[in-house]
């Protein structure tokens, strides 16, 4: 087990520094910068009809759930194709509207999800198509679904899932540039600087890694908090949700993601100089709002821990603490924000003696309803 480990103390963290590798690897004969061409094989054929598709739902559970909340981004904004995400284990009870010309995209890491599967089954029983991204080759998901891509993560083993998110979140994003291209909803020229930045990502996750112990001394500040509130906006949001869901599983202290808005709509009245607040706040559309969402916090004396563009002075200035990531095109934050969580949650479950590989009362695959 020591050898499988590869050095590593936990296979968590393997699996968090194995990322640059894993994300270049589901690029493997799908992306060319230079050529300026993406090309997700397996849905090829699909394509077309995703384009044309009323709608596309994406269902899914857990950590794979926060990555098609990522997708609906991407598709939305880039593809403008219409998209709806889904608990799987609802959508399957609720009796949904669909139909033929709807399609159905379920994600999941291992392709056993007993709700995933179930669902997919329903949306087939009722004519739709349906397509998978799974980790697992040759997982009941992916031999069920009309076609799909798989995200070529290699095995996970920690049942918090890192390199399989990453890899599912780098899939959509292939895929919706590949829809947009073919649909014209980008021009060429942005297009092109996505694919190059897209092509750097693997460089830039690395750089975060570097910041390791930085992170860890953070993580020991804030290792005994018993509640966390996790912020984010647009495509940040579902990053904030996975960052709650990480220390949640892996540490059991009490988290919550929240679209930074909202946070005036309750979460605020938790907020005091106990409670650890983790932000996204990259440069962007939405910065100078989650800026006053840092402000609004800062008064009622939580603590910021702030991920920021590298170089950034603003936030720097507010926060009690930042993580500086590369800058990157807007679409392409959440693969390098969630870093820092998966890293956080890691040390902060170490320092409170948790079983990182194996927490309580989890499963890596939940095959049962
Ligand atoms: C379990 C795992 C999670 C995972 C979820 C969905 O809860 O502990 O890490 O996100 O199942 O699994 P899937 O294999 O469908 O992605």
């Amino acid at each position: 087990e020591t050898l499988e480990k590869g050095g590593y103390e936990h296979f968590m963290l393997k699996e968090i520094h194995e990322q640059p590798r894993s994300i270049k690897d589901c690029f493997r004969g799908r992306l060319n910068a230079a050529e300026g061409w993406v090309s997700l094989g397996g849905v090829k054929d699909y394509e077309q009809k995703m384009i044309n598709a009323q709608r596309i739902v994406m269902v899914a559970c857990g950590t794979s759930w926060h990555a098609c909340l990522v997708g609906e981004y991407l598709f939305e904004d880039l593809a403008r194709i219409n998209v709806e995400v889904e608990y799987a284990s609802e959508f399957r009870y609720r009796n949904p509207i669909i139909g033929e010309n709807d399609i159905v995209i379920a994600v999941s890491q291992s392709g056993e999800t007993a709700d995933t599967l179930a669902a997919l089954e329903l949306a087939k029983s009722k004519g739709a198509t349906i397509l998978g991204i799974c980790n697992v080759v040759g997982s009941s998901i992916s031999r069920i679904t009309d076609a799909g891509s798989y995200t070529h993560a290699g095995p996970e083993i920690g049942v918090a899932s890192t390199k399989a998110f990453t890899a599912q979140v780098t899939v959509l994003t292939l895929m919706a540039l590949s829809l947009a291209h073919k649909k014209g909803t980008l021009s060429e020229s942005k297009f092109r600087t996505m694919l190059s930045e897209l092509e750097v990502i693997p460089e830039k996750v690395k750089r975060v890694l570097e910041r390791n112990a930085e992170i860890e001394e953070i993580s020991r500040i804030y290792k005994d908090a018993n509640n966390a509130l996790y912020l984010g906006r647009g495509s940040s949001f579902p990053v904030a949700l996975e960052g709650a869901l990480k220390l949640k599983e892996i540490s059991y202290i009490h988290a919550e993601g929240y679209p930074a808005a909202e946070m005036k709509h309750g979460p605020i009245a938790l907020i005091d100089e106990e409670m650890p607040v983790f932000v996204i706040a990259t440069k962007g559309t939405s910065y100078e709002k989650v800026v006053s969402n840092i402000q609004e916090v800062k008064a009622r004396k939580g603590k910021i821990i702030a991920i920021v563009t590298e170089g950034d002075t603003d936030v720097k200035e507010m926060a009690d603490h930042v993580i500086e990531i590369p800058d990157t095109d807007e679409h392409l934050v959440p693969i390098l924000a969630t870093i820092p969580f998966q890293l956080l949650s890691y040390h902060i479950a170490v320092m409170r003696n948790c079983n990182v590989d194996q927490p309580r009362n989890l499963a890596k695959s939940v095959t049962v309803e």
